[in-house]
């Protein structure tokens, strides 16, 4: 069951694993209805993850044996609603965390994120283990979300796998609230009116990944064999990092009269805290991780895949 199933990753998510495993063996569930393709791939039902009570009937009534949760609330989104944010990030994550305690079911997969790291970490390559100070609402709650997620393998043996994501950049779903949500809108502008207004000033670099690598990611490491499994917190994950300025340019090799300016707003605050890159040797030595698209291949496949779906 994919909790969130409407979203940016859950959407696609959703049809990877419809067309991996069989429309009806995957159940999408989400406080709201998704896209028209979303909703017509397979079983769906309405669902408050933070629910405990509705979450396990579901679970019960469709035999679910693994949970991807990706409800949350957002980096940009949570600065304007903390308590909401806590509550929808931290009691979705424990009511998933105790469903497996009570082995009504058998596998969590949980998505941490970059901003788990602060201000105080290292800027480049940053590491698996290392200082994490998180100043945003969101980043505490993954960050305390990770420890939780640790402390459930090792108390209860609790089968939970996270890597942390970074940036996302997709075509089908729009993003929900975060603050890597230029890289995506650019692209859509730059089809449509060949101009952008960044809200991040050119030269903020931040760790990115193409969402196909996401999903793969996910999926991989749901898959691979526990025993080689040395983080129960969450995994660092890399693709690729970018500046403003750089994926303009890389936009630009296929537009040639596409214009950027900069209107840095508060999600600046936010990235200047974040790292630049990201060290996931531990990913790649555990699972077997290797990311497939680049700036340049992203940037293609959104142009192509954005041209055409309108
Ligand atoms: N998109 C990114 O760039 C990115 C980066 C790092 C980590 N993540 C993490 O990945 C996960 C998914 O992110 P996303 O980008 O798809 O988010 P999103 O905002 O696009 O989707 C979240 C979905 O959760 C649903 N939801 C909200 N409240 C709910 C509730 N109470 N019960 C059930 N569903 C609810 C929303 O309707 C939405 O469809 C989140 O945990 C997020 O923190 C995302």
């Amino acid at each position: 069951m994919i909790i969130g199933a409407c979203g940016q990753i859950g959407t696609e998510l959703t049809l990877a694993l419809r067309n991996r495993y069989g429309s009806d063996r995957i159940i999408a569930s989400d406080i709201r209805e998704g896209s028209q393709e979303l909703m017509a791939s397979g079983p769906f039902e309405i669902l408050d993850a933070t629910n405990y009570d509705a979450l396990e009937g579901v679970v019960a009534h469709y035999e679910i044996d693994e949970v991807f949760l990706m409800a949350a609330m957002l980096s940009a989104t949570a600065e304007k609603f903390p308590m909401r944010a806590w509550n929808l990030n931290m009691g979705s994550l424990f009511n998933v965390l105790n469903l497996a305690k009570e082995k009504k079911i058998g596998k969590v997969f949980w998505p941490s994120s970059i901003a788990v790291f602060g201000s105080s970490t290292q800027k480049e390559n940053t590491t698996q283990c290392t200082i994490m100070e998180p100043s945003t609402v969101y980043g505490i709650s993954k960050q305390a979300g990770e420890r939780w997620c640790a402390y459930y393998f090792e108390k209860y043996g609790v089968d939970v796998r996270s890597v942390r994501y970074p940036g996302l950049i997709s075509w089908k779903t729009l993003p929900g609230g975060g603050t890597t949500d230029y890289a995506v809108e650019i692209y859509h502008r730059a089809l449509s009116e060949k101009k952008y207004t960044c809200f991040l000033k050119e030269d903020t670099r931040l760790p990115m990944m193409f969402m196909d690598d996401a999903i793969r990611a996910s999926m991989e490491l749901m898959n691979s064999s526990p025993a080689g499994l040395r983080i129960r917190s969450s995994y660092n994950l890399a693709a690729m990092s970018f500046s403003p300025r750089e994926i303009a340019k890389s936009i630009q090799a296929h537009i040639p009269d596409f214009e950027i300016d900069y209107s840095p707003d508060f999600r600046q605050t936010i990235a200047d805290s974040w790292p630049c890159s990201i060290d996931d040797s531990q990913a790649r030595t555990d699972w077997g991780w290797k990311p497939e698209f680049d700036l340049t291949r992203t940037t293609k496949e959104m142009l192509e895949n954005l041209k055409s779906s309108v």
